[in-house]
């Protein structure tokens, strides 16, 4: 962690910002959050991502306690002064403290903000080159996965899963059809076509997801969103994970059975995989450039 954090206002060592145990967030989960990835001390994408905190806060009734400048200007800060080059930015907004223990919200609401950076950890080379291992669950969540709470008990225990069995993530499924991972967007290839899960209420509206979805339309790559069958991603030539940390990368067992056996290579990294990652390494490189 950094050598400050920023707690309501205030930047103070991290052994010195402390909430209260009365706080809503650490009682209920009742809070929202995000994760900005930031290259070369350059946040990525920050004003969707901040744009994303609101749709959350909306989603929740909490008023922002900071406004688009104001987050802009902590982020950015933080972001120069971080020890790391390469950071993983994480914002956490509650309902902050209550006077006694109650479901309801508090008449006079003082929200708990809180902005930390961590080190980046980009997944290592061998899983980008060789492919991650995944298993498949129902998901269980709510039905208000569009917002980025921080009531993750189930995200926590459906990636569990994936640890026990030795892989990486976990792929979920609702009534048959595919949503996204515990942590991460999911993309299913399928004859030479991208296909992405409809944003709806039943999954979170992935930055990354964006970004993959922009650099498909920029390089002629044919994509559709639309629902996708749990058969259908089995059957898939390709899966691939994101997520603003995992950047991309590729599925290549799903429950011990190989993906994109039809295409012949089962059981490794894809070819419009590898062609997807180097438009999203140029593309990032690009951007932190400021070009
Ligand atoms: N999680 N879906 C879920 C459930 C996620 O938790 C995440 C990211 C994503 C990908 O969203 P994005 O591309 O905006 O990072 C999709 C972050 C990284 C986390 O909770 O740490």
């Amino acid at each position: 962690m950094t050598a400050r954090v920023f707690l309501d206002g205030r930047w103070l060592p991290p052994e010195e910002a402390r909430i209260s145990v009365m706080d809503r967030g650490f009682l209920f989960g009742d809070g929202v959050y995000e994760v900005i990835p930031v290259y070369s001390r350059r946040p990525f994408r920050l004003e969707q991502h901040l744009q994303r905190l609101q749709h959350s806060l909306d989603g929740i009734q909490l008023a922002n306690p900071h406004g688009m400048s104001e987050w802009i200007g902590y982020v950015t800060q933080l972001a120069a002064e971080a020890e790391w080059e390469d950071q993983s930015i994480y914002i956490q907004v509650t309902r902050g403290p209550m006077a006694v223990r109650n479901h309801a919200f508090p008449k006079e609401v003082t929200p708990t903000s809180v902005i930390l950076a961590e080190p980046m950890t980009t997944p290592p080379a061998s899983q980008r080159e060789q492919g991650i291992a995944a298993v498949s669950a129902a998901d269980i969540r709510w039905l208000r996965c569009d917002l980025k709470t921080t009531s993750l008990l189930a995200n926590c225990l459906l990636r569990q899963m994936a640890v026990a069995a030795g892989c990486v993530e976990t792929v979920l499924f609702r009534d048959g059809f595919l949503t996204e991972g515990s942590a991460s967007s999911i993309f299913v290839v399928r004859d030479g076509v991208l296909l992405a899960p409809i944003q709806n209420h039943l999954m979170l509206p992935g930055i990354t997801y964006d970004v993959i979805l922009e650099l498909a339309a920029r390089h002629g790559l044919p994509y559709e969103v639309r629902d996708i069958t749990d058969a259908e991603t089995r059957a898939a030539d390709e899966l691939w994970m994101c997520s603003s940390t995992k950047e991309v990368l590729p599925i290549v067992t799903l429950d011990g059975s190989a993906v994109g056996r039809k295409v012949g290579a089962g059981g490794t990294p894809g070819p419009v995989f590898a062609q997807m990652y180097s438009w999203y390494q140029d593309f990032k490189a690009t951007v932190m450039r400021g070009a």
